[in-house]
């Protein structure tokens, strides 16, 4: 009577407590993460889906995380997000949870949340934004900032061009309109098997992501009825596909970060070679930015991700279920293709197999180290120069414009203390900007190595994820200008020329960096944070609890 009571002061008719399914609506809304801000539209449209399949549902929110407001950066969180997230499916007398997401780190905090709750649970993402559009040509979100900045350093555009321009790139609701980190984490979450068929793609404003989403709150009812949970749908099958599926998508990196750490919540044995080996003989077949020339709203319109699961054809695993209660075979078995341009065939590819993502081992990198060759210059993959080293990005900022900086096309920028402790969270930071008067030259592009991450919108040469971070005392703290560092993708090896007995003799004198942070979230997450080669996640959150409450607490 109590827990009816208070409820009833929302206005709810009796009978919606007569034992029906309570799903959970987890939304990331937030006026303070812009492309997660119509969830709470997205929710009415679940809501309607749970009622009409005779479940009862209650949207609450969870940790919005915005990628372009959060400091240091939104990585930091999470881990967070689902550990909130988390205790909140168990906590609450849910039945079933359905999970709104949408910029790039809320898609795999919640899937994290629900692996280890092993609830039953259906993600909706909120879709990508409108084809940005400036002077007759499209843009998309994130990788025309890039450029941009760059435009405007060299002089080819000026601030008010940028101004003008900046809107024309956000023109409608939802994520990035690239295969940047949310596009390719909504495309992961329906790779998997957790999202329904097409919903990675349609945008924003499409009325049939509105459907999507009622049918979404229908399905969680019968996810519920069939007790079909997480760790049913995420086995290590799922993971393979969807693996092979962000190597055809020209996916991004992050997804290595976020696909290790969620198999880590479900017990399912992933390793950071199993991206490289697994995507070997997969090709990309969607020409989309950053990798390639268009946009989500043109891969929507040419057939989605049933398309390219569909033209994968054995490379995945058919037999996979998803939160359909179908296999992932029966899912795509009518998907058509209706632009060849943006989805291509297997037979007739836009990259070749081989050219995704590379894991990199060597002196500098002893626990790997990853490189998106699609957004590398082909020219660098085999590479030999000296370094030039910064002890944070910063460091580097403040001198790229520099006249006398001593750096050429041929210099490796090598910008540490960047990863999950040093930063702390692990930022965005790898791809900086090359030197202006290189840039001014018209180089565009150079060889850089970080501990950091990448946005899944930029592109370069740029080695990252390197671990053991340099904070964790990885050889990368050992590297001093002018070094020389090979690096060599074919072989998949990053080598420091310098002699053992020489980095032994250095790391005797390396000392750890001081704590970044005393007290709360920040110590807790330094202090408990994996390295990049396991996922990044905190080390007591890996693995799953169930859906009980631990007896001891009651
Ligand atoms: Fe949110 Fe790119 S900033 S998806």
């Amino acid at each position: 009577m109590g827990h009816r009571s208070w409820m009833r002061s929302q206005g709810f008719t009796p009978e919606v407590f007569d034992g029906r399914p309570v799903i959970g609506i987890a939304t990331t809304w937030s006026e303070l993460a812009p492309c997660n801000v119509h969830l709470h539209r997205v929710a009415e449209s679940v809501k309607r889906g749970v009622w009409q399949a005779g479940g009862f549902p209650l949207e609450f929110p969870t940790m919005a995380l915005g990628e372009t407001l959060l400091r240091p950066t939104a990585m930091l969180y999470r881990n967070l997000l689902a550990m909130e997230a988390e205790e909140l499916f168990r906590a609450n007398p849910l039945d079933g949870v359905v999970l709104l997401s949408g910029c790039d780190k809320t898609t795999p905090g919640l899937l994290m949340a629900a692996a280890s709750v092993d609830l039953p649970a259906i993600m909706v993402t909120g879709g990508p934004k409108l084809n940005g559009k400036y002077q007759g040509a499209d843009v998309g979100s994130g990788t025309a900032v890039w450029r941009w900045e760059e435009d405007l350093v060299a002089g080819r555009m000026t601030q008010e061009e940028c101004f003008f321009a900046e809107a024309c790139m956000s023109r409608s609701d939802g994520h990035c309109m690239t295969m940047g980190t949310a596009s390719t984490m909504a495309s992961m979450a329906e790779a998997l098997g957790m999202q329904l068929p097409y919903s990675a793609a349609w945008p924003a404003v499409d009325a049939r992501r509105y459907e999507t989403a009622q049918r979404a709150g229908q399905v969680i009812v019968d996810l519920v009825t069939s007790d079909l949970t997480p760790s049913k749908i995420m086995t290590r099958q799922a993971f393979e596909n969807a693996i092979r599926v962000n190597a055809a998508i020209g996916g991004s990196t992050n997804a290595v970060i976020h696909l290790l750490a969620l198999a880590g919540r479900l017990g399912v044995p992933l390793t950071l070679d199993d991206f490289d080996a697994l995507a070997a003989d997969v090709p990309t077949l969607v020409n989309l930015q950053p990798s390639g020339k268009y946009l989500m709203e043109d891969f929507c319109y040419a057939g989605g991700l049933p398309a390219v699961m569909r033209e994968l054809g054995d490379l995945l695993h058919a037999g996979a279920i998803t939160v359909t209660g179908r296999t992932v075979a029966e899912n795509v078995a009518e998907a058509p293709c209706w632009n060849r341009d943006v989805i291509h065939a297997l037979d007739d590819p836009f990259q070749p197999a081989g050219t995704g993502t590379a894991v990199l081992r060597g002196n500098l990198a002893p626990d790997g180290a990853v490189l998106k060759q699609s957004a590398a210059s082909p020219h660098l993959l085999k590479h030999r120069g000296r370094a030039l080293v910064f002890d944070s990005p910063e460091a580097y900022h403040a001198v790229v414009a520099d006249p006398d900086l001593d750096a050429d096309e041929d210099t490796v920028l090598v910008v540490r203390y960047c990863g999950p402790k040093g930063y702390p969270g692990m930022p965005e930071v790898s791809n900086v900007p090359l030197p202006k008067k290189l840039l001014q030259r018209g180089v565009r592009d150079m060889v850089r190595i970080c501990d950091g991450r990448m946005s899944g919108t930029a592109y370069g040469t740029v080695v990252l994820h390197v671990a053991p971070e340099a904070a964790a005392g990885g050889p990368l703290a050992l590297v001093r200008t002018g070094d020389w560092i090979t690096l060599d993708v074919p072989s998949r090896t990053l080598t420091l020329e310098v002699s053992p007995e020489e980095l032994a003799r250095r790391g005797n004198e390396w000392t750890p960096p001081p704590p970044v942070a005393a007290r709360g979230w920040t110590r807790l997450y330094t202090d408990h944070v994996l390295q990049a080669d396991t996922g990044v996640d905190l080390d007591f959150l890996v693995g799953a609890s169930g859906h009980d409450i631990p007896r001891d607490s009651h």
